[in-house]
């Protein structure tokens, strides 16, 4: 581990039983309460960065914190994928499972273009199912998806090995635990 992957990993607070009894939730408020932590952070993100990149795609709403000042970083734009109802153009729309029911993801229907490059940003990566629907999404409107960048991966969850089956196979994170 690097210094920053060190910092991070130390500002990110393990909450045991919560949402619900027996998950361990990652809780990114203090690291993003903390200057170098949450520089760092994005520092990290930007290097995985493969190559030129028109257009990032953060998630709503943990995904937007780090996504928009990776694209700035970037020089690259943003643009949101969110949970349904606050689009106010056409949108497309793509459900996944979750354990217990259904999400769904929107995206604005013009958003991308043939070819464009883009790169997606979110927090975290546990089962994969919000990274598989915006795959979806991005794909969907011909853009290129050339790398998905998170900043945990929660590997016990086997979220890399699913999306990597569905066709999203470049993926990395700034530390797995
Ligand atoms: C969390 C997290 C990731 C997602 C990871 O978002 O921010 O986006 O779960 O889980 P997955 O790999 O199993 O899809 P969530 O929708 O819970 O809430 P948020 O609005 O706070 O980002
Ligand atoms: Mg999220």
């Amino acid at each position: 581990m690097n210094p920053n992957q060190r910092r991070i990993v130390e500002l990110i607070r393990d909450v045991p039983d919560w949402p619900k009894a027996g998950v361990v939730f990652k809780d990114i408020t203090p690291l993003l309460a903390d200057p170098a932590g949450f520089a760092a952070a994005i520092e990290e993100l930007v290097a995985l960065a493969p190559g030129p990149i028109d257009i990032v795609v953060g998630m709503e709403a943990r995904g937007f914190i780090f996504a928009a000042p990776v694209a700035l970083k970037l020089g690259a734009g943003f643009v949101p994928v969110r949970k349904p109802g606050k689009l106010p153009g056409q949108v497309d729309e793509q459900s996944f499972a979750l354990e217990y029911g259904h999400e769904t993801l929107a995206i604005h229907s013009d958003a991308l273009w043939q070819g464009a490059r883009v790169m997606v940003i979110d927090d975290v990566l546990a089962t994969g199912g919000t990274i598989g629907a915006t795959a979806e999404l991005i794909k969907r409107q011909g853009a290129e998806l050339v790398h998905v960048a998170v900043l945990m991966e929660l590997g016990f969850l086997g979220g890399r090995e699913r999306l990597a089956k569905a066709g999203v196979d470049t993926l990395s994170a700034v530390v797995t635990v």
